[in-house]
């Protein structure tokens, strides 16, 4: 499927490519980065990076949404992940992201969440998106709180309670 281009004053949103794989290899090769994200919070090898990109691509393929790659206009670096996800047996449907260390703390995550939160709203017509935040992850908490995200629940994952943030979206 043809997957969207999405553009931000900074950042390119596009489909993920097969030669992103040292990138997104790259990115969850490290600890800060996996901490929260992976089943464990250990870094992934790269076979298990490679799965995690045939998996970005594949929900596009089944469900017409998912994450886009994240660019860097000034640099054209892939930096991170972010989009509009629904995986089997989560909660609801959410906007999510992930943005390579090198790059935190510039707004990144913000400003391309609110690009996927208007896709949503507008393109998809979600009346409704979540974001699962493990609590310990303060900064995405705070990329939550900036997009006017409150938190509405908690999800017990494995064991592990997760805060679930969430809004109405309306179209504009
Ligand atoms: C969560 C993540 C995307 C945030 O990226 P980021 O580029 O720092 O996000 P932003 O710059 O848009 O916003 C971060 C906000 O966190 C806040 N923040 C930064 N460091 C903080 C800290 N140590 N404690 C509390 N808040 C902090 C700031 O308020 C900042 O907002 P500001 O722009 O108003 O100063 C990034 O840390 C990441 O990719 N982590 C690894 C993957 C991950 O955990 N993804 C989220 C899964 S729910």
């Amino acid at each position: 499927m043809s997957i969207p281009t999405l553009m931000t004053a900074h950042l390119v949103l596009r489909g993920f490519r097969e030669d992103d794989l040292d990138a997104v290899a790259e990115m969850y090769a490290d600890n800060d980065y996996a901490r929260f994200i992976t089943p464990d919070g250990k870094p992934y090898t790269r076979a298990i990076s490679w799965r995690t990109l045939c998996g970005f691509a594949g929900h596009w393929a089944l469900r017409g949404y998912g994450f886009w790659g994240v660019e860097e206009k000034a640099s054209r670096k892939l930096i991170g992940s972010v989009g509009c996800h629904f995986p089997e047996g989560w909660p609801a449907k959410e906007v999510g992201w992930s943005i390579h260390k090198a790059h935190w703390g510039k707004g990144y995550a913000t400003e391309a969440a609110r690009a996927a939160l208007h896709y949503a709203a507008n393109t998809l017509r979600w009346p409704h998106a979540i974001h699962v935040i493990n609590p310990a992850n303060v900064r995405s908490a705070a990329v939550a709180a900036k997009l006017g995200s409150v938190r509405e629940d908690v999800w017990l994952r494995d064991g592990v309670e997760l805060h679930l943030y969430g809004q109405d979206l309306k179209p504009d």
